[in-house]
């Protein structure tokens, strides 16, 4: 049985708290198929939440099988399932795939037989078998809806919570969902609570909950309905509501609950026993909560120490083991509650390990992004096109650098009038050397932030939901930082080898080839942890991508390699400026003409250390990781 007792929900309001649910008093037995009904604004979504656990409770008790869930600890992940109204399931993956992963991510298991069971199962409750090989972009919206309960449907729930999965559908489509969610409360003693701003199909509800302005205007049996708000229709209840204030119809409603609940009960066990509902008798209305039987034991132990310390005198040794043994029997019932609840948690299914857990979400990972062909074509032409434009401007650069590294070995006097003119050209090497590192530096930082600024924001709610239901934040982060690696170091090296293989420029020793590759890989890296990090903390994948591009867009400017900043100004603006530190990292490990030749054309300082600039990329690397757990981490949930 769940249970609330002066359940609230408290905001603050112009400096007064406000409760937005207010003292809500709720009975709902096991094997149940409630409706939250009321008018916009009325708080269901509000209550449904604060029941999930996803806003906090403010005042009253919440409690479940006789738990007090404030005292106990929240529901298990996989004891509860919540089907929110929007989607949460990817576009490009099939009905079958979704389930399949999030089953994977949800239900520990090392039978792959009862993995498939399950999904079949699933699939099968929820109308999807035909249409399991269908992508997600396609389905219409009821089929959306039947995904989005059959995703919740994986753990065998015995609490699911629906917030308008019927909204916007048809009469035909909102009948099926609604059926289907009867049934669902039908087995395994489940309860099905589910908001709806429709009036339809209340008849298959056992009970419905009237909300009105965060109160509770009335919980009973749908035939009550008509007759407790005097009306013809059910139709006519919002405007009625209207007609009178919160507090006095939860004043009426409780001179009838006890009836009401009555009532719920009877026709719960009439349905139990004609086999129309599977659900333990023993969870019903009228049964004692192990928190009444804790209280009730208390009394009777108090009353028996108060009776050992003063009238054990007068009492008969007959009378003293009747105490006794009656307290002792409401221990055996409150063991027996407490035992029942220990079973009914062991055989729930257990969430999977981080390892788990991240492997299907980089398996998932990877899928998502080859079936995104737009994905695949941009990653391709970025990865194409950015060294081809590096290339073009560095052949420009290829013959002065070809001359340069040619001078000092012919002191004929051609050879010196060579010499003075390559001398004139030194600033033009400089030039072209540094310009076509910088170059290199500053298209990588823009694909890092191409490549994480929507990876998180853009799946933000599917992310909270996954989290809600038992995925581990580290194992999220480890998934996102493995497949950034993965494209980061493809597109460096790619980078790397086109650039050097068509510029005449043999200033390096293979080394210090090495070392230009560990920037390129540096700067990459960096910007891709940072705009996650940014990925992370913003709301929306609008906002990060936005950020990100001026992270990208100030990398030029303020790194000093086109014009020199200000002292101070470059002082302040240059720990935060990647490619600052990548390009003058790189430029240190060139041959010493070479790196001469850049200082003469550059009076920002170039000097400070290639093993302070790798450190300075790494640094920015683990900030932004930190920064990437925190968001991802923090509750961002939003209905
Ligand atoms: N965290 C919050 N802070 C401030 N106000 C809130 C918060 N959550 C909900 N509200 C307000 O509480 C009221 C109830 O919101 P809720 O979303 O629960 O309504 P609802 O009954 O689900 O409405 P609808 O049928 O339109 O979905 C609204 O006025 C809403 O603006
Ligand atoms: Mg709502």
């Amino acid at each position: 049985m769940l249970e609330l007792k002066d359940f609230c929900f408290t905001i603050e309001k112009d400096g007064e708290p406000h409760n937005l649910i207010d003292r809500v008093n709720l009975k709902i037995p096991a094997g149940h198929f409630m409706a939250i009904v009321g008018p916009s604004g009325c708080g269901k979504t509000t209550l449904l939440n604060t029941i999930a656990g996803l806003n906090e409770m403010s005042e009253g008790y919440i409690f479940w099988k006789g738990r007090d869930l404030e005292e106990d600890g929240d529901l298990e992940p996989a004891e509860l399932g919540y089907v929110p109204q929007f989607s949460i399931a990817f576009e490009e993956l099939t009905v079958d795939e979704s389930i399949e992963a999030v089953t994977k991510l949800r239900v520990k298991t090392n039978d792959l037989g009862e993995l498939d069971q399950r999904i079949d199962r699933v699939l099968e409750e929820t109308g999807l078998t035909d249409i399991a090989d269908r992508q997600v972009k396609v389905l219409s919206g009821g089929q959306k809806r039947r995904l989005g309960l059959a995703m919740e449907l994986v753990t065998d729930p015995t609490l699911l919570l629906c917030d308008e999965v019927t909204s916007g559908l048809d009469p035909r489509s909102e009948r099926d969902i609604v059926r289907r969610l009867h049934d669902i409360s039908r087995r395994d003693g489940r309860i099905v609570i589910s908001v709806t701003h429709s009036l339809a199909h209340l008849e298959l509800y056992d009970s419905i909950l009237v909300l009105h302005e965060g109160r509770v205007a009335f919980h009973g049996p749908p035939d009550e309905l008509t007759h407790y708000f005097s009306v013809d229709d059910t139709e006519e209840i919002y405007p009625r509501l209207g007609k009178q204030e919160s507090t006095k119809w939860n004043k009426s409603w409780e001179k009838h609950a006890d009836s009401y609940y009555q009532k719920i009960e009877d026709t719960r066990v009439e349905l139990i026993k004609s086999g129309k509902l599977n659900a333990p008798l023993a969870h019903g209305l009228t049964s004692k909560s192990s928190e009444d039987l804790e209280i009730e034991k208390n009394i009777n132990l108090d009353a028996t120490t108060e009776l050992d310390a003063e009238e054990e005198v007068t009492l008969s040794k007959r009378q003293k083991r009747r105490k006794k043994a009656e307290s002792s029997k409401l221990d055996d019932e409150f063991d027996v509650a407490k035992t029942d609840f220990i079973q009914e948690v062991s055989i729930a299914v257990q969430t999977p390990g981080i390892f788990s857990q991240f492997s299907t979400l980089l398996a998932r990972r990877w899928k998502i992004f080859f079936r995104d062909r737009g994905q695949v074509y941009l990653q391709l032409a970025i990865m194409i096109c950015f060294p081809l434009i590096v290339i073009l401007f560095a052949d420009q650069g290829n013959e002065t650098l070809r001359k340069f590294s040619d001078a000092g070995t012919d002191y004929s006097i051609d050879g010196i009038k060579e010499l003075n003119e390559i001398a004139k050209n030194r600033l033009n090497v400089g030039g072209a050397v540094s310009g076509i590192i910088m170059f290199q530096m500053v298209l990588l930082a823009l694909m890092g932030s191409n490549n994480a600024a929507r990876e998180i924001a853009g799946e933000r709610k599917i992310m909270e939901k996954e989290k809600f239901g038992g995925v581990s934040p580290v194992a999220y982060l480890l998934s996102k930082v493995t497949f950034l690696i993965a494209i980061i170091l493809v597109q460096s090296l790619v980078m790397g080898i086109a650039v050097q293989a068509t510029w005449t420029f043999k200033g390096a020793e293979a080394s210090s080839y090495i070392d230009h590759f560990t920037f390129l890989i540096l700067i990459n890296a960096s910007m891709s942890f940072i705009c996650l990090g940014i990925s992370a903390m913003m709301k929306t994948a609008e906002k990060a991508s936005m950020l990100s591009i001026y992270l990208v867009g100030f990398q030029l400017p303020l790194s000093g390699a086109m014009l020199a900043l200000p002292d101070l100004v470059g002082q302040i603006t240059r720990p935060f400026i990647s490619a600052y530190w990548a390009w003058s990292g790189s430029l240190q490990n060139l041959q010493s003409g070479y790196y001469d030749a850049v200082k003469d054309v550059t009076k920002t300082p170039i000097d400070l250390g290639s093993n302070l600039s790798s450190f300075i990329l790494i640094a920015q690397i683990v900030i932004g990781l930190v920064i990437t757990f925190i968001g991802i981490k923090r509750h961002q949930w939003e209905h």
